[in-house]
């Protein structure tokens, strides 16, 4: 029962999470269009910067913005906070509940480096902080030098990514990165743009002027927060994806895809300027191509038909030429090393991840497939090897499989 209201709390901090998510990115795009397609002013007024007229929900819209401030402050005033603290409050909570409540299920990787739990908890919990610090204290000893600062987050990044896929489990390393980067993006927001901006309005309300460090702070680290979301969103939904983090350089695997990201930002805010950089948008396009390419599986070695040289000479090593193993040793090797969490009743998970149960012959035979990439081709499974399989049962599930593949032909 403990397990079973651990998952509906979980359910319930991904839907707030996903859900908070997609109005904070939303609100951050809509803003960072809104900025780049400001008109000139019709009608000057004192203090109006810009404006932008659109139609939505069978209605027009006049959009102004007044800079440094309008003549005088309305009475209400719309902050843009909670959907950033919701977002972030929600993630960690649900990275608590998932990721640091089984750290030998999700965090360690013993073939990575054999963290006690206690280590990769804390390890976890330290990097966003330490991230954050980090970050926070280049942009100030940096400055405005915006170019020699972009640089150096980037090299920040890259350190984390690194550092986070050689101390975790794949989809940890992945996600962490994310944590980091949200993290700054969350902190960016309260402890640097809304601190400057209350210190704004408040002076204006004194009728003073605003300290105008406040305004252009706030501005950097609202640029960079654009440039984190692609990457970080990308973060997080990655642990779907065992190919990108399974690999042994992920850490480039991640830079690269991140990188891409950040590209197809630049792309969408000089459209929103009117500027049609078509050749950004291929760049990324060719980047991501190209990560495809450099992770696609290799060629396995298949029994070439009699009186031929083998097709392909690159095989995995666990393939070997021995006949192929049947079924049912199979199903014996995934009843000791995988049905603890794939199965109607198991005893590692509340319930079995993805509805992937492997009881049944039928069950193992449907899902051939996905089990020779998780077990065999990517190695993610068993998740840090909780279970202990052997070498020799990842070969008999290869053999297996490939040998299944041959009659099928
Ligand atoms: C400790 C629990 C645990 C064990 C043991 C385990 N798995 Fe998994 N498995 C998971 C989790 C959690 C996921 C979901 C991963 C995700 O969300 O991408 C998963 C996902 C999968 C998937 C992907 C399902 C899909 O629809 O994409 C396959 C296939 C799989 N496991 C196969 C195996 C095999 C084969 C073994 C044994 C060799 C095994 N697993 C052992 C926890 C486990």
């Amino acid at each position: 029962v403990g397990a079973y209201i651990l998952e509906c709390l979980a359910f319930l901090l991904r839907w707030l999470h996903v859900v908070a998510a997609i109005a904070w990115i939303g609100e951050s795009f809509y803003f960072v269009a809104l900025d780049r397609g400001l008109e000139k002013p019709r009608q000057p007024v004192q203090g109006l910067f810009g404006e932008s007229w659109s139609v939505h929900g069978g209605g027009f819209y006049l959009k102004q913005k007044f800079l440094p401030a309008p003549a005088q402050l309305p009475e209400n005033l719309h902050w843009s906070k909670w959907k950033s603290y919701t977002t972030w409050m929600s993630g960690f909570a649900l990275f608590c509940l998932t990721y640091l409540l089984s750290p030998q299920v999700y965090l360690i990787d013993p073939s990575r480096i054999a963290l006690t739990s206690l280590q990769a908890v804390g390890l976890a919990i330290a990097f966003p902080i330490v991230g954050w610090f980090v970050y926070d204290a280049l942009c100030r000893l940096v400055g405005f030098r915006d170019g020699v600062l972009g640089a150096l987050v980037a090299g920040l990044v890259l350190v984390f990514a690194y550092a986070a896929t050689h101390l975790f489990a794949g989809r940890a390393a992945f996600l962490l990165v994310g944590a980091v980067l949200a993290t700054i993006m969350s902190a960016n927001v309260f402890f640097l743009i809304i601190p400057g901006q209350k210190r704004m309005v408040a002076a204006l309300t004194r009728g003073e002027a605003p300290n105008p460090l406040d305004g252009a702070r706030g501005k950097q680290r609202s640029v960079h927060n654009t440039y984190f979301t692609l990457p970080v969103v990308f973060a997080m939904l990655s642990n779907h994806y065992a190919a990108a983090y399974a690999p042994e350089h992920s850490w480039l695997v991640l830079a690269l895809i991140m990188i891409a990201g950040a590209v197809i930002r630049q792309f969408f805010v000089l459209w929103h300027s009117g500027e049609r950089a078509w050749w950004l948008l291929g760049a990324a396009a060719a980047l991501l191509l190209g990560v495809f390419v450099w992770l696609a599986p290799a060629p396995v070695m298949t029994a070439a038909p009699p009186g031929t040289a083998p097709a392909a000479t690159t095989a995995t090593p666990a393939v070997e030429a021995k006949g192929p193993a049947d079924t049912a040793a199979v199903v014996a090797i995934l009843g000791r090393r995988c049905v603890a969490c794939h199965s109607a009743k198991p005893t590692m998970m509340a319930t079995a991840p993805k509805g992937t149960t492997f009881d049944t012959a039928e069950q193992v035979e449907a899902h051939a497939g996905l089990i020779y990439q998780q077990a065999v081709a990517l190695k993610v499974m068993p998740p840090g090897n909780v279970t202990q399989i052997s070498d020799e049962e990842r070969a008999a599930i290869s053999r297996w499989y490939l040998g299944r593949d041959n009659a099928a032909h």
